[in-house]
């Protein structure tokens, strides 16, 4: 029964020490690299309201911040292989939200490809 709980203890040490996740996820495509603009792990709970924050100054008061603009995560996130953050299981915004099944509709307005790389599509 020790025997065990201890490696029990070993697998959870082990899983949490992965480079990106801590819970689970599937391995991610973080994009570009590079430095988050919060803290990763502040990020990763609280990103939804660092954007809406951001959509509403800008859209209700003309405050921007080029750095908190979506533009500026989809310009790291997006994958070096199709510049993309939508589209595959491990594409950064929507393989995450898959796998916690999130639904955000913000893509349909806004671009989820890098810009440097724009690459015609459906419109
Ligand atoms: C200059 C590049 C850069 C920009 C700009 C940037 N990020 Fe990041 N972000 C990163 C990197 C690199 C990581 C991963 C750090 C790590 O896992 O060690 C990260 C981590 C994250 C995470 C946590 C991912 C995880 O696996 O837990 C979220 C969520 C996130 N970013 C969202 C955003 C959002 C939303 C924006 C725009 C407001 C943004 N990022 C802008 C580089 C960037
Ligand atoms: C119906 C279209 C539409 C949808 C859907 C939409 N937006 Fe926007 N968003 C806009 C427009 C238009 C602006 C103003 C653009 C400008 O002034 O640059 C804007 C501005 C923003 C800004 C501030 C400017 C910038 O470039 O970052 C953020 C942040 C933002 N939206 C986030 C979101 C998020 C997050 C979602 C999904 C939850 C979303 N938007 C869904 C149309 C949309
Ligand atoms: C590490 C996982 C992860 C990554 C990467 C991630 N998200 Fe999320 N996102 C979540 C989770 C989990 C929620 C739901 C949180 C909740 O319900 O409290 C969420 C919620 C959201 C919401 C709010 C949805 C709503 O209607 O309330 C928006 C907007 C959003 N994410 C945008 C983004 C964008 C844009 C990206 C890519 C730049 C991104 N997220 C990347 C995990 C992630």
């Amino acid at each position: 029964m020790t025997r065990l709980i201890a490696l029990l203890l070993a697998l959870c040490c082990c899983a949490s020490a992965g480079a990106t996740e801590s819970y689970g996820l599937p391995k991610i495509d973080i994009g570009k690299g590079g430095e988050c603009v919060k803290d990763p792990k502040w990020m990763r709970k609280n990103h939804m309201h660092l954007l809406f924050e951001q959509r509403d100054k800008t859209v209700h008061k003309g405050i921007r911040d080029e750095k908190l603009s979506l533009k500026n995560c989809i310009e790291c996130h997006a994958s070096t292989k199709d510049n993309s953050v939508l589209g595959r299981a491990d594409s950064f915004c929507e393989g995450c939200h898959r796998y916690e099944a999130v639904k955000i509709d913000c893509f349909e307005c806004h671009s989820s490809k890098r810009s440097s790389a724009m690459v015609q599509r459906d419109h």
